[in-house]
């Protein structure tokens, strides 16, 4: 059975969702272990609820020799503990720390993340707040493929809803989270049964390279 690590820094309902989806059969894997970068993180309870090994590890005790935030030494200590695990894939649900270089590239290809907003538009944070003051009347959420550039790696699916005008930032946030826990686990699915492959930037399902909105561009 293919194994899985999710990385979390909050809720996890993403996560949740991913657990749900292997246990019931849609995702033929395991989510082997859960790491967080906050100890509080309500995704460690969820897998531990589950009999899930959940770890965490505190930026505080990655110092450099000036007491600045060491990231290179942070992500290397959680590569080790990761791949104590041998995962098949790294899942990014939730998890709000930039990766250092060598982290994207240690897991390039095996690593995706999901992300609220329709990329290319909108990386970065306050995605649905954007989305309303732009007067945008259509948002979403990205699954894609990891690399180097921030919220840049190739998107594989996208989900869209509808913008109302009344909406305000934690409404549509929910609206997208809804989306979320449909596509995640579907397209980690698709690469469980290796129907996915990421090559020179370009994120392939089924040897058909997808386009700039992933598979079912309009
Ligand atoms: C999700 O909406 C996910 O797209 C977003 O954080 C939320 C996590 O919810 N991710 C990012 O913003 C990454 N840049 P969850 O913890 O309930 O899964």
């Amino acid at each position: 059975m293919k194994n899985i690590v999710v990385l979390v820094s909050g809720n996890g309902s993403n996560l949740q969702a991913i657990i749900d989806a292997c246990e019931s059969g849609q995702v033929q894997a395991k989510v082997t272990a859960v790491f967080s970068n906050k100890a509080e993180a309500y995704g460690l309870e969820r897998a531990k609820n589950h009999s899930i090994a959940a770890h965490s590890l505190s930026a505080q005790h990655f110092l450099d020799s000036d007491g600045k935030p060491d990231r290179v030494a942070f992500d290397a200590e959680l590569m080790n503990q990761i791949d104590a695990y041998q995962p098949d894939l790294i899942i990014l649900a939730g998890y709000m720390r930039i990766l250092s270089p060598d982290f994207v590239q240690h897991y390039l290809g095996r690593m995706m993340n999901i992300h609220p907003s329709l990329l290319p538009k909108y990386s970065g944070l306050h995605t649905h707040q954007r989305a309303i003051d732009a007067g945008d009347n259509e948002h979403g959420t990205s699954v894609h493929f990891v690399t180097e550039e921030l919220d840049g790696g190739p998107v594989i699916l996208q989900a869209k809803v509808p913008v109302f005008d009344d909406d305000s930032a934690d409404d549509l946030a929910q609206r997208v989270l809804v989306q979320e826990h449909q596509i995640y686990p579907l397209v980690v699915q698709w690469f469980i049964d290796g129907r996915l492959a990421m090559k020179e930037q370009l994120a392939y399902l089924d040897n058909q390279p997808l386009g700039l909105h992933g598979y079912a561009e309009e």
